[in-house]
């Protein structure tokens, strides 16, 4: 396989490039794209953010950072030379000072490393942080050329998202803004395109009259991580059904676009969010985990955990039917449910194909018959599996469930991580795994029935599936979860 060409010579500007967001992820990120020999021949990283810091304290965090993240594949020497990309500019937001002193420095890295005016700003902040980026950016003239990236949550509701997708165009176009679901950065939900426009046998089978109804899950078994402030302003559906499961359930149900091209693909994810009645209430069931288990130690239950209301109405749990009014899928459901603290980490889609119409295996003791199923694994394992009906061997005609079993593993090729491949996109300027306005705005327009007048509030213990209601929204299916040991 001949390498990808890469990116064209940049600066890369990281807004918040002291906090979490850049320490976890887009600094591992690029120290790895560096690695990977993926970064420009000439680039350079400039940090800004209010901390304090100079150069060398945000090399020597950086460096922490990464050789965490790295783990044993950490390398000092190669990073000696990484490092020297690396410049920091302490400013503030709530002024312009800090910005005319950010570009200045900008023009004499530019200078220094040769790269050329081209620039990558990264807003790695909260996004109360993101209109007056923009701002700052369009008063320092800094916009011409430049891409800016932002991260979901793209507003609360559909309102506070037009205002900062208003702010943004002030000063940027359309074309120069990068919105990052990071879900759309693995590997495996780009394989579900692949799978489905490369294979005629399934998506031949692809629509109502084959397919029973589809199920995604997004099951973690972590709870809200110190993060309890922010998740008191969010819960499960602003914080993943909005966005992450909307994004999954576009790629499985969208039509074929004309071509590669981004807008071909985004113009079919939008089509099919346009097809997608807004959540019913009546079909959405809302969880809170209460005390219970983490593995082998202890959990407290979700209102104990900092930051956390102690009456909190905030769920951590949710599971929807979604219905989709066109042709291919009219009567198809889609089941989606996400949960903080379940009882394991596991993304999965079950694609459950219709029985077939007259069983003749009856009393042959397998009851009742298991339909075709197709699982598409996410994360942690990635890979895809086709269960069918077999002959148990011996006497009589019993049928017996086994799985055709493709693991990404055997492909034994080094996958980018999420970060890696959306950095890699915007450092090129390809959209087509970031999200365009008018998807964020679909997106919320079918969350608004859930947000500030939602469903009564199921609890379910740390540790476990979710709370009951949720069997009871899917019944008379079940959900199904290879991780969770679970069959249809
Ligand atoms: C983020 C949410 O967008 O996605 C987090 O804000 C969640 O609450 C995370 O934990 C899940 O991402 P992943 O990649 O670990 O499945």
């Amino acid at each position: 396989m001949t390498p990808a060409p890469a990116p064209p010579p940049q600066t890369i500007v990281i807004f918040g490039a002291s906090g979490d967001l850049a320490r976890r992820k887009v600094l591992p990120a690029l120290w790895r794209l560096a690695r990977g020999g993926h970064l420009p021949e000439r680039y350079a990283i400039v940090g800004y953010a209010r901390t304090g810091w100079g150069t060398d304290a945000f090399r020597a965090e950086a460096h922490r950072a990464v050789r965490e993240a790295a783990a044993a594949s950490f390398d000092e020497g190669a990073w000696r030379e990484f490092e020297g990309s690396l410049s920091y500019v302490s400013g503030p937001y709530d002024e312009p000072g800090g910005f005319a002193r950010l570009v200045e420095h900008l023009g004499g890295v530019e200078n220094e490393r040769s790269t050329g005016g081209r620039r990558l700003f990264y807003c790695a902040t909260p996004p109360s942080a993101f209109p007056i980026i923009a701002r700052r950016i369009g008063e320092a003239g800094a916009q011409r050329g430049a891409r800016i990236v932002v991260e979901k949550p793209f507003g609360r509701d559909l309102g506070s998202a037009r205002d900062l997708e208003t702010v943004l165009h002030e000063v940027f176009e359309e074309s120069q803004v990068f919105r990052i679901d990071h879900y759309l950065g693995k590997e495996s939900v780009q394989a579900i395109l692949v799978f489905r426009f490369a294979n005629s046998t399934f998506e031949r089978l692809w629509h109502r009259d084959s397919i029973d109804h589809v199920q995604v899950t997004v099951a973690e078994s972590l709870g809200v991580e110190g993060r309890g402030v922010f998740y008191e302003e969010a819960g499960a559906i602003r914080d993943m059904l909005q966005n992450h499961l909307l994004q999954v359930l576009a790629f499985l149900a969208m039509e074929p676009p004309r071509s590669l091209e981004p807008e071909a693909i985004r113009d079919e994810k939008v089509k099919l969010l346009r097809t997608i009645r807004p959540f019913d209430p009546a079909e959405v069931v809302r969880g809170q985990y209460t005390a219970g288990s983490a593995g082998e130690v202890p959990a407290p239950a979700y209102r104990a955990e900092p930051g956390v209301a102690p009456a909190s109405d905030v769920e951590t749990f949710v599971a929807a039917r979604a219905r989709i009014d066109n042709w291919r899928w009219a009567g198809v459901p889609f089941f989606l449910r996400t949960g903080k603290r379940l009882a394991r980490r596991a993304t999965e889609i079950a694609v459950v194909f219709r029985e077939v119409p007259a069983y003749l295996f009856e009393g042959q003791g397998v009851a009742p018959p298991v339909p075709n199923h197709l699982l598409i694994r996410i994360q942690p394992e990635e890979g895809i599996s086709f269960a069918f009906q077999t002959k148990e061997p011996g006497p009589g005609f019993v049928p017996r469930v086994v799985d055709m079993d493709f693991s990404s593993r055997s492909l034994e090729a080094e996958a980018l991580g999420d970060y890696e491949r959306l950095l890699l996109d915007a450092m090129e300027g390809d959209h087509t795994l970031f999200i365009r306005r008018d998807e964020v705005e679909r997106a919320w327009e079918l969350a608004a029935p859930l947000l500030d007048c939602p469903a009564a509030m199921e609890t379910y213990p740390a540790g476990s599936f979710g709370p009951a209601a949720a069997d009871t929204l899917i019944a008379p299916r079940r959900w199904h979860l290879r991780a969770e040991g679970g069959s249809l």
